[in-house]
C-alpha cells in the first residue's frame, strides 16, 4: 500500500487462467455508456486523447483505442508497474498500436491540465482510500469541453444463485480483502454524491445503471477458473492471510467450479455509471 493508502494489485506472477479472468472485459461489455460519447465527440473530432486510470491488464483500454480509432490515442495507466507489460502485450497480441503505458497514481496524476479529452476509469473508486481526491485529480486533467467517466459496482447489491457454501464464501472473502484495503463495498451507489462532492455540478452529470451479469457458460467458466486460480497459485498465501482455512480454499474452489456448471447459475451486481462534462 502506498502512502495514500492506494492499494496495487500485484500481477506477478498471476498464471494464464487469471489472466484470462481479467482480460474478459472489454470497453463493450464494461464501457457501454460511453461509446455513444466517444462517437459523437469522435465527429467533432477524430484526435481525441482518451486516458484510462487504474486500467489493470489493460483489455478495457485496448479496445478503447480500437472505438477512438487509429487517429485517436489512449493511455493506458495503472499504479502497479508489474501490471503495464502484460497489458502492452495484450494490446499487441490484439494488433492495437495507437496506445501508450504509463505507471501513475490517480491521487498525482502526471498530466497537465486538461491534457485529455476523455479521462475514463472502470472499477477504481471502490478500491481506494479517496475516491473524491481521485475524482478531483481526473477532473484536472480533462479538457474543458471533454468527458470523464467511470463505472463502479456496488457489492452490496450482488445477487447469487444458487448460494452454495463456497460461493458465499468467496464472496464474503473478497469483500474483506477490498475493505482491508480501504476499499467501499457501495462504491456504486455513492459514486454520484463523490462527483458532486468532487466539484462536478449535477447538471454536468450523466448517471447510468448497468448490471454485472454471469449466466452465460463460458463467462462462467473463466470466472470460476479465476477465483480458484488465485486462491490457488502464488497469492494463496494472501487468501491464508486474509483468514481463510485451506478447508476453506477447497470448498471456495469446489462450490465455485460446480456453481459454473449449472445451467441455473447467475451471478449479478449493480453498477453505476456516470458522465461528467467538463
Ligand atoms: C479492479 S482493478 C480494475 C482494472 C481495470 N480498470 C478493469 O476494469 O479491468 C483496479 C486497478 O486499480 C489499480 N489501482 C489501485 N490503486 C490505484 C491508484 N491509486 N492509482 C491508479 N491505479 C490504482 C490496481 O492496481 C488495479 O489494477
Amino acid at each position: 500500500m502506498d502512502k495514500s493508502g492506494a492499494a496495487a494489485v500485484d500481477y506477478r506472477g498471476l498464471g494464464k487462467d487469471v489472466f484470462e479472468f481479467f482480460t474478459h472485459r472489454t470497453a463493450f461489455n464494461s464501457a457501454a455508456y460511453l461509446l455513444p460519447t466517444i462517437e459523437s465527440m469522435k465527429k467533432e473530432n477524430p484526435r481525441l486523447r482518451l486516458l484510462d486510470v487504474g486500467a489493470g491488464v489493460g483489455s478495457v483500454s485496448a479496445t478503447l483505442a480500437e472505438v477512438l480509432g487509429p487517429d485517436g490515442h489512449v493511455v493506458c495507466t495503472d499504479l502497479a508497474p508489474s501490471v503495464l507489460p502484460q497489458a502492452q502485450a495484450l494490446a499487441e497480441s490484439r494488433g492495437v498500436t495507437n496506445i501508450s503505458f504509463q505507471t501513475a497514481d490517480v491521487h498525482a496524476l502526471p498530466f497537465e491540465d486538461g491534457e485529455f479529452d476523455i479521462v475514463h476509469c472502470h472499477q477504481l473508486f471502490g478500491h481506494i482510500r479517496d475516491p473524491v481526491a481521485a475524482l478531483r485529480e481526473m477532473l484536472r486533467v480533462t479538457k474543458p469541453g471533454g468527458v470523464m467517466a467511470a463505472r463502479e459496482g456496488d457489492k452490496e447489491t450482488e445477487i447469487i444463485w444458487p448460494p452454495l457454501p463456497g460461493v458465499l464464501k468467496w464472496h464474503e472473502f473478497d469483500s474483506n480483502v477490498a475493505k482491508a484495503h480501504g476499499g467501499t463495498l457501495t462504491a456504486g451507489r455513492q459514486l454520484l454524491a463523490w462527483a458532486l462532492e468532487g466539484g462536478a455540478k449535477r447538471d454536468q452529470i450523466t448517471v447510468s445503471y448497468g448490471t454485472w451479469l454471469t449466466s452465460e457458460e463460458a463467462t462462467k467458466a473463466v470466472y470460476a477458473r479465476g477465483i480458484s486460480k488465485v486462491l490457488t497459485g502464488p497469492t494463496r498465501q494472501n487468501a491464508l492471510k486474509f483468514g481463510l482455512s485451506e478447508e476453506d480454499i477447497d470448498e471456495i474452489c469446489r462450490d465455485t467450479l460446480a456453481w459454473a456448471d449449472r445451467e441455473d447459475a447467475t451471478w449479478l451486481m449493480l453498477q453505476t455509471e456516470i458522465i461528467i462534462r467538463k
